[in-house]
């Protein structure tokens, strides 16, 4: 089975004075998801928002909150953002904590829930919690920042997650987020990625209508 594409446009890139209307420039044009990120200065060196921000843009937006959370603690964070309204929430693999009752956790919430690797982390890392998730999210840029280039390197990652998936029947979403744009993004899609998260190629594109609609055919 081939899920139909996804795009989530990282609002990391859009206007932080005024997150509202970023996240209705998205709604008007039909697009369902929102990837949301954030950042606590220890996983990742630099610092976004947190659950308060979160709520706030609840009240205002009907959109698929797809929340993907960079922090060295996650397990103790899954609460308050399912709370506030998170519909997905994404933790990495890489900090040390009980990642499977974390997962599970995030589920009896009520959201969907994810994980998500480093590009120096090998596939083999996650493998063991595929049967237990929502969505794969590789990263396809070290995270911390918007605008970086896409890591062509991942490919053959996304390629293997995709490979399992099918091997076993799963319906998970593989999500790729970093250096996202009208050229990497079907070369994401070629190799098995379904979920699209885009930050600068979408919030810094003047058509970006026509971008939603490229990434919706693919
Ligand atoms: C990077 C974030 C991304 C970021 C992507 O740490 O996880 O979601 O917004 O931005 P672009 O699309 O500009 O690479
Ligand atoms: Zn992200």
């Amino acid at each position: 089975m081939k899920h139909a594409s996804i795009l989530a446009p990282s609002i990391l890139a859009g206007d932080h004075a005024h997150l509202a209307g970023s996240a209705q420039t998205v709604a008007s044009l039909g697009i369902p998801w929102i990837h949301l990120d954030i950042m606590d200065g220890h996983f990742v060196p630099n610092l976004t928002f947190g659950p308060q921000t979160v709520a706030a843009l609840r009240k205002g937006s009907s959109l698929f909150f797809d929340t993907h959370l960079m922090l060295d603690e996650p397990h103790r964070y899954i609460e308050p953002f399912a709370k506030a309204g998170a519909n997905l929430i994404s933790i990495h693999i890489e900090p040390a904590y009980d990642h499977a009752a974390t997962l599970a956790r995030i589920r009896e919430l009520g959201c969907q829930n994810g994980i998500v690797l480093n590009p120096g982390t090998p596939a083999e890392a996650i493998e063991p919690f595929l049967a237990l998730v929502d969505l794969v999210l590789v990263m396809t840029v070290q995270p911390g920042f918007g605008g970086q280039p896409f890591r062509r390197d991942m490919l053959s990652k996304i390629a293997q997650i995709d490979r399992w998936r099918q091997e076993r029947g799963l319906t998970f979403r593989l999500e790729v987020d970093g250096g996202v744009d009208l050229k990497t993004g079907p070369e994401c899609r070629a190799a098995g990625a379904d979920t699209f998260v885009a930050g600068t190629s979408f919030f810094g594109a003047t058509d970006k209508a026509s971008v939603a609609q490229a990434i919706a055919a693919w």
